[in-house]
């Protein structure tokens, strides 16, 4: 249903997960991709399994807390496949994190660090080095990737909550400055995602907390993702939409 033949695709963060599930959707419906993630590896594995698909990816590694990086990426992604016309700002657990799940007068500042880096400054320098060339053609989509616990708050993940709400707030803004340039903001608020082969007892747990009755799949999150990114949804921006299961109504 929605074509994105000819258009240019960078997914960050797409060595696994959401991040590919992205990448994935995205090359099937036309788009050529660029698979960015810390780790060349992982990059690759999700690039390849594309080309192999009869998709046109290529893997990128670099590290989207660093602005140089992100300049370089863009340049090479350019250089290889064209101008990017579609950022999903995907990157946002830091490697080896810490789910110290504290309350935040017991965090130490050290441990803030690597959440507003991925989850604000990442988002920023993608978007910097991109959204220019989008406003000059007259086209582009930009889809951050953010959590209902930064809409509804979340006891315990104040920072993580803290950064994606700085996120989806940038996102309206950008929205407004570029709307006139056919270029499009959005944000997805997500709920919680199940790792595959995740711990049942857990994964069961989580559940009970959605009305749907279960967790979320990368599966139900990408197709929302292709819509934003398509000709068709050029009347939605500046928007924070909630994907949950129900979890948090409004
Ligand atoms: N999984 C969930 O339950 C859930 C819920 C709400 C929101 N989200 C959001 O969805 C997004 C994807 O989550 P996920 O669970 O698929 O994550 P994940 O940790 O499974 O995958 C993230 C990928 O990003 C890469 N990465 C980490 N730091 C990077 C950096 N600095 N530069 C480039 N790549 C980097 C990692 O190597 C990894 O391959 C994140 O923004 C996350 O906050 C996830």
């Amino acid at each position: 249903m929605f074509d994105l033949s000819g258009r240019v695709a960078l997914i960050t963060g797409a060595g696994q997960n959401l991040g590919a599930e992205i990448a994935r959707v995205l090359a099937n419906n036309g788009a050529a991709v660029v698979v960015n993630d810390l780790f060349p590896d992982r990059a690759g594995a999700v690039a390849s399994a594309i080309s192999a698909a009869g998709g046109m990816a290529i893997a990128i590694e670099a590290d989207v807390t660093d602005l140089e990086a992100v300049g370089q990426m863009v340049s090479e992604a350019e250089a290889r496949l064209g101008p990017v016309d579609i950022l999903v700002n995907n990157a946002g657990v830091p490697p080896n994190p810490s789910w110290d799940l504290l309350p935040f007068h017991q965090t130490s500042p050290e441990s803030w660090r690597a959440w507003i880096d991925i989850n604000l400054y990442g988002v920023l320098h993608c978007c910097h080095a991109t959204v220019g060339g989008m406003v000059e053609r007259g086209w582009g989509r930009v889809v951050n990737i953010v959590s209902d616990a930064g809409r509804t708050g979340e006891g315990l993940l104040a920072v993580y909550c803290a950064a994606k709400a700085g996120a989806a707030g940038f996102s309206r803004a950008l929205a407004k400055e570029v709307a006139p340039h056919g270029v499009t903001v959005n944000a997805l608020a997500l709920g919680t995602l199940g790792p595959p082969g995740g711990d049942p007892e857990l994964v069961q747990r989580m559940a009970r907390r959605y009305p749907v009755g279960r967790i979320g799949a990368p599966a139900d999150i990408a197709p929302a993702v292709l819509w934003l990114a398509s000709d068709e949804a050029s009347w939605v921006t500046g928007q924070t939409i909630p994907i949950n299961g129900g979890y948090a109504t409004s």
